[in-house]
């Protein structure tokens, strides 16, 4: 439960349906299933091993499966990639914990249901120095208090009682949208291919976006590995993982995008889709809009703790393992370190807007965003699965699947198919077909 934690959040509910919007929605959906199932669960799969295996951090786990001290640097790129995923997940978590304010305060209520003054709020509110950085604190700081007071029990206690409330709620969402006027057209965006609309960058986008949501190519399962049960079937905890993941993204999906066409928003909107559309699918309930709209952002708010602790859990654990700092302490310096950067991202939306990145003047917030998906989690899956299939003894990733031979692993063929070649390949020609355009 702590895994479908890290793996459910806002990843489910913001950026899938933004990134789906953006690279032409039903086919994106496809080429996305594809990876998350063949790809994703594979990865998943490996460093479930890779981390019960050995019992230790990315980077230890590589080394002690293999003689040649270099492969530690794998680890050692996926907890770089943790660090810069978490120090932007912070900002889009303020900004959730926000929402869950300005709910409770009526604020977003009075904005009624026009598009465009929900989206001027929006912009005024991103864009601004204040709110986004003081909730960003706030959000941090209540992470790293359930850290230090140890993670499994309470994310696993959080998990299992909040998540399918969330799943309530949006399922609520789903009919509210679908019985907006125009709603079929939603539907017809998410769910009608149109192959033309799908570019070379869409490809690698949808990879991402399946690498991040399952929480996969940066070590942090490789560290939940390491804490699970001996006696737990990885394979059945895995694909539970990858069905409860995308089952919510997909139901994100079905409960924006029918609305995101009935109020006349841009699918291709951007990051600030979700807290664009939503506020409005609220306000249509009338009086009942603020309480579920404030349980819905509190909830994701808990769904995005659980990621983001995932991440801080993953740092702490390896700068532990790796120093005699005591756990406390290294959850407190990459506290500091990730709440740094994220103001600094979060301001980057706004008053450091100017400062841009390459040809394509992304701002900071945008150039770390396609770092974070694009990129970093590709690069890293690409050398972990060649790792997992090429490099570490066979034996005991069979011992590991099998629980010392005590389970059936009638899987096993195609699963190594997947992990030797297909995985790999896959993930070589999105990643250079992608990079270069
Ligand atoms: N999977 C999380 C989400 O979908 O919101 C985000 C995430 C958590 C990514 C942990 C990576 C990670 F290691």
């Amino acid at each position: 439960m702590a895994a479908v934690g890290s793996a459910v959040g806002l990843g489910n509910i913001w950026r899938f349906p933004y990134t789906c919007g953006k690279y032409g929605g039903g086919a994106f959906l496809i080429v996305y299933l594809c990876f998350v199932f063949l790809l994703g669960s594979t990865l998943m799969i490996s460093e479930f091993v890779i981390g019960r295996r050995t019992q230790h951090t990315p980077v230890k786990a590589f080394q002690s499966l293999h003689p040649k001290k270099a492969w530690g640097l794998v680890g050692l790129l996926g907890l770089i990639t943790s660090f810069f995923i978490l120090s932007q997940y912070l900002v889009l978590s303020g900004w959730t914990t926000n929402y869950v304010w300005d709910s409770l305060t009526g604020r977003l209520a009075a904005l009624g249901t026009d598009s465009g003054t929900i989206s001027n709020y929006f912009s005024q509110f991103s864009t601004s120095a204040g709110r986004p950085v003081v909730f960003l604190v706030v959000f941090s700081v209540i992470c790293l208090a359930i850290i230090m007071c140890g993670v499994q029990k309470g994310i696993e206690n959080v998990s299992k009682v909040l998540m399918p409330l969330l799943v309530l709620i949006v399922l609520v969402l789903c009919v509210r949208s679908l019985t907006l006027p125009g709603a079929s057209k939603g539907l017809e965006y998410l769910f009608l291919p149109d192959f033309s609309k799908l570019s070379g960058e869409g490809v690698l986008a949808a990879l991402g976006q399946a690498l991040f949501s399952l929480s996969v190519g940066m070590g942090v399962m490789i560290v939940y590995g390491s804490y699970m049960p001996l006696n737990d079937n990885i394979f059945k905890t895995a694909m539970w993982i990858t069905a409860c993941d995308t089952l919510i993204a997909v139901l994100a999906g079905v409960a924006i995008f029918p609305a995101v066409f009935s109020c006349g928003f841009d699918p291709a909107g951007g990051p600030g889709l979700v807290f664009c559309v939503l506020p409005n699918v609220f306000n249509s309930m009338g009086g009942a809009g603020v309480v579920f709209s404030t349980l819905f952002f509190l909830l994701l708010v808990v769904a995005a703790m659980t990621s983001a602790i995932s991440l801080l859990e993953a740092l702490t654990a390896a700068l532990h393992e790796h120093s005699i700092i005591n756990r406390q302490v290294s959850a407190v310096v990459f506290f500091l370190l990730t709440t740094a950067f994220g103001i600094l991202f979060a301001l980057s939306v706004g008053p450091l807007s100017n400062i841009t990145f390459g040809h394509a003047h992304l701002t900071l917030f945008d150039f770390v965003d396609r770092l974070n998906s694009i990129y970093l989690p590709p690069i890293c899956s690409l050398i972990t699965i060649i790792f997992f299939g090429w490099v570490m003894p066979e034996a005991d990733v069979r011992d590991e699947l099998s629980n010392h031979g005590t389970l059936k692993i009638g899987y096993y063929s195609v699963f190594r198919f997947l992990a030797r070649y297909l995985a790999p390949l896959a993930l070589l020609v999105v990643l250079v077909a992608g990079i270069l355009g």
